[in-house]
């Protein structure tokens, strides 16, 4: 483990470009908003200050409105498309117009936790919890503003699972941009391993809608062709507003903006039944434009574990399914259910293992008690690392490297298992 335990370092060390890490050079050149909180994990046992500082070089770039972009562009690039040119958002600081799932408050209670410099944390804390609160009160005033309980999400790539085949059917009701472009992803990964082109032409005609709409979330929430109820997102946001409530109470923050983010919690848990499909024992997501749940089984319907939204009834179906999943592997949970139809072990989010979506599913199921499932997937995960080291993720089925090499967020989940 200890050479391991080097390179996972040298990895990150490597990453950084001074108060961010890139997710890898060449592929992902910029802040990526939910790597960089997995990756202030990876600081935290040898560079305090640097974890903290991953947090709030990603929070230093929150619009007024409250909303973490999903790619902060601090420096130019030329080796990815689509850069700040093509969004157009003219703030201070460049970035993309949409979010990532909002696991940073849950990465901050981590910090919180486990620091050895109390009085970094301590400091540190008092501007991140406003920072955190704001961002929160954006999400379910300004995504859920008819008080559904279920947040949307406006562009696969806020969900960070980019072509998920939860939402081809979704993706496919947008229509395809008109004007021609040239991919970068495809010159640095076999494009076997990426997203196809019809998935492109949509992603985007959706970062072309948002400029049009001048990034109103009003107008966006009203005429954006996709607005998927996506249940990575909720759970994942679910399980953070906890957490930061969790740090308002130990810090004394008590007021009407806590109050109101307990009552979105009840109300998230209310709501939950609609994402659970009676047929497959799981959680889907919901595409809230056909009305109607989507279809294929993806890890995602596993999060909920992670917020706790998994109620008496749901979570025995629910284990079945999982150890049913995990029997088709050694290695650990696959992006896609290998009996599902669109299951590719190699291709991005429709197959490969993402050792991040492992570890919330595992930090899920210790909290229900399920430790032999949890035991599982940290073992099945740690033999991904061995099989092929820090990649972005891992082939289904052989463990091998899919998608880029020497990935920040893998490094940081290797520090996390292996130390
Ligand atoms: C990409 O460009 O592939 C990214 O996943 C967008 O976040």
């Amino acid at each position: 483990n200890a050479q391991l335990i080097e390179e996972a370092k040298a990895t990150l060390i490597n990453n950084d470009l001074g108060g961010y890490t890139v997710p890898t050079h060449g592929l992902y050149p910029f802040q990526w908003n939910w790597d960089s909180a997995i990756v202030a994990l990876g600081w935290l046992p040898f560079d305090e200050p640097r974890a903290w500082e991953e947090t709030t070089s990603l929070l230093s770039a929150q619009w007024q409105t409250g909303m973490v972009p999903h790619v902060v562009f601090h420096q130019q690039s030329d080796t990815y498309f689509p850069g700040p040119d093509i969004w157009g958002v003219k703030n201070e600081l460049d970035s993309t117009s949409i979010t990532q799932p909002p696991v940073l408050a849950s990465v901050i209670k981590i910090l919180y936790e486990e620091t050895k410099d109390r009085a970094l944390a301590d400091s540190q804390i008092k501007t991140i919890i406003p920072q955190l609160i704001h961002s929160h009160l954006w999400w379910y005033k300004h995504r859920d503003p008819e008080n559904t309980g279920l947040v949307v999400s406006y562009h696969p790539w806020e969900s960070g699972m980019d072509n998920s085949p939860a939402w081809d059917d979704a993706l496919e009701a947008v229509p395809c941009i008109d004007w021609e472009y040239t991919r970068r992803d495809t010159s640095h990964i076999d494009a076997s391993e990426r997203p196809h082109k019809k998935e492109y032409d949509r992603f985007l005609y959706l970062v072309d809608f948002f400029r049009k709409m001048n990034f109103d979330d009003t107008l966006i929430y009203q005429d954006c062709p996709y607005r998927v109820n996506d249940v990575s997102i909720i759970s994942i946001l679910h399980r953070a507003t906890k957490d930061l409530l969790w740090l308002c109470e130990k810090t004394g923050v008590d007021n009407e903006q806590t109050e109101y983010l307990k009552e979105r919690l009840n109300l998230t848990a209310s709501a939950m039944n609609k994402l659970w499909c009676a047929k497959t024992n799981m959680f889907h997501s919901f595409d809230t434009r056909s009305n109607s749940l989507c279809q294929a089984r993806t890890s995602a319907g596993l999060l909920p574990f992670f917020a706790g939204l998994v109620n008496e009834q749901q979570a025995t179906p629910l284990i079945s399914v999982l150890d049913n999943w995990l029997e088709h592997s050694q290695f650990a949970i696959s992006s896609t259910h290998p009996e599902d139809p669109n299951y590719e072990p190699q291709r991005y989010w429709r197959g490969p293992i993402w050792l991040h979506v492992n570890w919330m599913i595992m930090l899920g199921l210790k909290d229900y008690g399920f430790s032999t499932q949890a035991e599982r997937i940290t073992d099945g995960s740690r033999a991904c690392i061995y099989a092929s080291g820090f990649n972005e993720s891992f082939h289904a089925e052989t463990g091998a490297r899919s998608g880029g090499a020497d990935f920040s967020w893998t490094a940081a989940m290797g520090l996390y298992w292996l130390l």
